[in-house]
């Protein structure tokens, strides 16, 4: 069967692309990296994906007039490369509603929170500030509002007494670099669909009973 053409967005070091590299690099995985693609000139992710030899460009959106300008410029790169769904992996530009349109249910992102806690910025602090026992991270489909969409998928962690941002957020990103393959391999497979904004998952995989911190005996 084809792989699916996937384009990656990135604005920095891009370990979650390069997780999905590392993933798409199985000919039995239902997609293939096409092109990464970055809106910061010199973006660490952009030096990665050239050495394990993936097509790169950059669209620097200060280069353009305005935002619609470059979406414009972004939207033709893809389509060049002939991509057939996005995966938003440390993206930090808001995208406007034409272009998340031109997208729909083709467009995935990864937040470092359990949405619909802690969309935005500084999840990590907010998220220790709260006091949440249970933290993690979400891969879903694109929609015009920021962090928000149908959810492909979810992975826990504990917040442990000691941390502090970096810790919790180190121990995140771990956990996105399991979920982002993981759930690009469900909707490149068409395991995973968008029915009446819900993603439903075709797998007959049972889901871990509980996550519970702190532990119980
Ligand atoms: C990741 O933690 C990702 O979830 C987050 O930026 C980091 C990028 O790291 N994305 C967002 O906060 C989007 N709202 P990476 O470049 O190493 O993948």
């Amino acid at each position: 069967m084809a792989r699916l053409r996937v384009g990656i967005l990135i604005s920095g070091r891009g370990s979650n692309m390069r997780a999905l590299i590392d993933a798409a690099r199985d000919p039995g995985y239902p997609a293939e990296i096409a092109i990464v693609v970055s809106n910061v000139a010199g973006a660490g992710g952009l030096a990665v994906a050239s050495a394990a030899g993936i097509k790169t460009a950059t669209v620097d959106h200060k280069a353009f007039a305005g935002r619609e300008a470059f979406e414009l410029a972004l939207d033709a790169t893809l389509r060049e490369a002939d991509v057939g769904l996005v995966c938003l992996a440390g993206f930090m530009r808001l995208l406007t509603a034409g272009f998340v349109g031109k997208w729909h249910d083709r467009m995935l992102n990864i937040h470092p929170s359990l949405l619909p806690a802690f969309p935005g910025l500084d999840t990590h602090a907010r998220a220790l500030a709260e006091g949440v026992k249970i933290a993690g991270c979400t891969v879903h489909f694109v929609r015009p509002k920021m962090d928000a969409g149908p959810i492909v998928g979810q992975a826990a962690v504990p917040v442990l007494p000691d941390d502090d941002e970096a810790a919790l957020a180190a121990r995140i990103l771990a956990a996105e670099h399991a979920l982002y393959p993981a759930a690009l391999r469900l909707v490149a497979s068409g395991q995973a669909r968008v029915i009446g904004e819900k993603v439903q998952i075709g797998s007959g995989t049972p889901a871990a009973a509980m996550l519970l911190n702190p532990p119980v005996d």
